[in-house]
């Protein structure tokens, strides 16, 4: 066991928007079974209120963090109980959402997770026995997705409004998922999720920072495609 920071992006299952592709329609029933035998009970009852698009990719990257956990600790997916934890419902078998974990035959499995999901990509970050006081976050984000009137006044700050000015069309759009990316990875390792304002947080300079610990992670790295971008925050609070 090493407590480096493993990545492993997971491709779709499924071609994303090829509804009636007859791969489609092959994937969901395998995914269903094998949800079926993996996931747990709170994993199950959260999907089972999902529409169908968003519960094969709910299901398809549960799937993907339970054996990339199994793999990082070398042991069967069964010795594994998601043990999920969220600032204001508490932690247990029976929260599904929230800071991932899981219990190791009933105690704290050694293992800090990170999950994110964008176009149909799972993004994975994991670090087998951390240090005291370590917090992991990842973030994957579809550049194409900041498309839309009002992104930079809920979710940027001043100073990166004004990094962004002058910019147009694509560059435009990654530019605000390269911020975003790193707000959402800062955010998961912090634990509050978007329960703190995206726009009260800098993510510009020169190292990413004053946030050390806080990077952008590059597709040789990241395994996801060019037109993705991400970021890893890896951080051992005092
Ligand atoms: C965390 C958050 C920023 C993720 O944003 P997103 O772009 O929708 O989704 P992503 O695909 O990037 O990430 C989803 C994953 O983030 C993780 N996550 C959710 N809340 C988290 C938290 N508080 N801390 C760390 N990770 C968290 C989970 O692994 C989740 O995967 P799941 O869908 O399998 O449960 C956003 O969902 C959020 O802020 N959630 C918290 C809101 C909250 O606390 N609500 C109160 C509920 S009672």
């Amino acid at each position: 066991m090493a407590s480096h920071l493993v990545v492993r992006a997971c491709p779709p299952f499924r071609v994303p928007g090829a509804a009636g592709d007859p791969g489609v329609a092959a994937a969901a029933p395998e995914l269903e079974r094998d949800a079926r035998s993996l996931l747990d009970g709170a994993e199950l009852d959260r999907a089972r209120a999902m529409t169908a698009r968003t519960r094969e990719d709910f299901l398809g990257g549960r799937l993907a963090q339970r054996r990339f956990a199994a793999d990082l600790l070398g042991v069967p997916t069964s010795d594994l109980t998601a043990w999920y934890s969220c600032p204001r419902c508490g932690t247990g078998a029976n929260i599904s959402h929230g800071r991932p974990g899981y219990l190791l035959r009933g105690h704290a499995a050694p293992l800090l997770l990170s999950l994110s999901r964008a176009s149909g990509w799972t993004l994975l970050a994991g670090v087998v026995a951390p240090e005291p006081g370590q917090r992991l976050g990842i973030d994957v984000e579809d550049p194409a997705r900041a498309d839309f009137v009002g992104f930079d006044d809920v979710v940027l700050t001043v100073a990166e409004q004004r990094h962004l000015a002058g910019l147009h069309g694509t560059s435009l759009l990654r530019g605000r998922a390269r911020l975003w990316a790193r707000k959402e990875a800062w955010l998961k390792m912090v634990g509050t999720g978007l329960q703190t304002a995206p726009d009260s947080l800098d993510v510009l300079g020169p190292h990413v920072d004053g946030h050390a610990g806080l990077r952008d992670l590059l597709p040789e790295e990241s395994g996801l495609p060019a037109e993705l971008v991400a970021a890893v925050a890896v951080v051992v609070l005092p």
